[in-house]
């Protein structure tokens, strides 16, 4: 159901990858809505993925670009106001990346280049994408910037390893770069907070599949999906949200307030009754 919420509406959508990616289902939310976007991705996800298909679906342009690259993101926010035909009102980061994730290294055992690069890929990307947009002024005022992020940010979860470090650093970037924007330019920027959701960079993580079925339990609304985020994040583009800012925001069914369910009281109370 489209309600128009974002009719003339521009923007940036990074990160997707495959039609299973949080930011594949966003853009066709978007489209349905009436915004009209650049869709943006690293060069070698490029190669990899379909991204094409998503750009001819919802008339878009691609514009490639490597989000720890100064230079390819400066080509990239100039390139999409000028392909669009103005100021930018809406700003997706949907980005994440860990080597030491990708390749089995212990949270206790990290190599730290590895690290680095997550942590430049996963979290100094906002900030460089924010600083790019901030400086050649391309943001509209009452504008939306969102980032995705995960719990693990705030609480223990041991298999999302160096990960959980890059997303308390995106969300402290949220705020920090979120005041600046507020302040100089009127322009809100929050970081939703998404339950599992099985994507790529998702199912990367170990265990996947018994940490989304745990949350899926504890929640309860159960796991909001990739498309209910769409959904939330078109409510975070549109103005009828234009004071929400410099949160974070759980985006989760639940999850996060919980301290335990019915569900998984009852694991447990069959496995001690055996
Ligand atoms: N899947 C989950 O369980 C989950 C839960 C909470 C938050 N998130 C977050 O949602 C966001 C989107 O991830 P997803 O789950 O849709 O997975 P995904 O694998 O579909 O998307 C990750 C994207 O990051 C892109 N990327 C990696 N390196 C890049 C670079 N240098 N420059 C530009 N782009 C680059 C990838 O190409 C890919 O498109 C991430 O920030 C992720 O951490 C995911």
């Amino acid at each position: 159901m489209s309600y128009n919420l974002l009719k003339g509406k521009r923007g940036i959508i990074f990160g997707a990858l495959d039609e299973n990616s949080i930011a594949w289902k966003t853009a066709e939310r978007v489209h349905e809505e009436g915004g009209t976007f650049v869709l943006t991705n690293a060069p070698i996800a490029m190669r990899m993925g379909s991204i094409n298909k998503l750009a001819e679906k919802t008339g878009s342009k691609i514009i490639p670009a490597d989000a720890t690259s100064i230079e390819d993101l400066e080509k990239l926010v100039a390139g999409a106001v000028e392909e669009l035909g103005g100021k930018l009102d809406f700003v997706l980061h949907s980005i994440g990346m860990s080597i030491n994730v990708r390749k089995g290294k212990h949270y206790t055992d990290q190599n730290y280049d590895w690290t680095q690069k997550g942590t430049d890929v996963s979290a100094m990307s906002f900030h460089k994408t924010m600083q790019v947009l901030y400086k050649q002024d391309a943001m509209n005022e009452w504008g939306s910037i969102v980032a995705l992020t995960y719990m693990a940010a705030q609480r223990v979860f041991p298999d999302y390893n160096d990960m959980a470090d890059n997303k308390a650093y995106l969300e402290s970037i949220a705020r920090s770069f979120g005041y600046f924007f507020g302040r100089d330019k009127k322009v809100r920027v929050n970081t939703i907070s998404q339950s599992p959701t099985p994507t790529t960079a998702g199912q990367g993580v170990k265990g996947f599949d018994g940490f989304i079925a745990y949350a899926e339990k504890m929640s309860p609304l159960g796991n909001a999906t990739a498309q209910d985020c769409a959904d939330y994040t078109v409510s975070l583009f549109s103005d009828l949200t234009k004071k929400v800012t410099l949160q974070n925001l759980f985006h989760d069914g639940g999850f996060s307030n919980m301290g335990v369910s019915d569900a998984v009281m009852e694991a447990f109370v069959e496995k001690q009754e055996k």
